[in-house]
């Protein structure tokens, strides 16, 4: 897909999560509705999906896709690997990234993007995987960086339900 078309389709779907999120305070529907946007925007998008900070690991939250782990611990998966450094990873090949954990073994390539509270304490992290190579780049940074600090800052953030 073309920088410029992928740029466009992001700018439509943020409009699109900012309106249907106006008021919303639950982490949980805010991490669901945002699956389903880009999942339905984004044609990269195979597995997308929250992975929630628990008792000194992350477990899976809100996904869309094919049935993902449940568990990863910080040392362990691009996820883990996002929290520890607290950065957003770019995997061209998952399979040449030693710390990677296969859930799907038709994901080729992933984005993972930690997720703040208004606290600057790390609450999630957003992970995108795609059955192509190469899928997902500085654009995909930018507008998913974006969304997160836009939705999950709010001081009125409720994530237990
Ligand atoms: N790709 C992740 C594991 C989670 S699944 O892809 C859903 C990782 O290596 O952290």
């Amino acid at each position: 897909m073309r920088r410029e078309e992928k740029s466009n389709i992001y700018e439509s779907a943020i409009k699109e999560i900012k309106a249907v999120l106006l008021g919303e305070n639950y982490a949980i529907t805010k991490m669901a509705t945002i699956n389903c946007i880009l999942k339905q925007n984004l044609p990269s998008y195979y597995w997308v999906g929250f992975y929630l900070v628990h008792e000194g690991g992350l477990i899976v939250g809100p996904y869309q896709g094919t049935l993902g782990c449940i568990h990863i611990p910080f040392q362990k998966g691009v996820c883990g690997r996002a929290a520890r450094l607290q950065t957003t990873q770019i995997v061209a090949n998952v399979h040449e990234d030693i710390e990677h954990v296969a859930c799907d073994s038709r994901s080729n390539s992933e984005i993972v993007v930690p997720v703040f509270n208004g606290n600057r304490e790390l609450i999630a992290v957003f992970d995108v995987d795609s059955t192509e190579f190469s899928s997902f780049d500085d654009i995909d940074k930018l507008y998913l960086e974006q969304i997160m600090s836009d939705q999950f800052i709010d001081e009125n953030l409720q994530i237990n339900l």
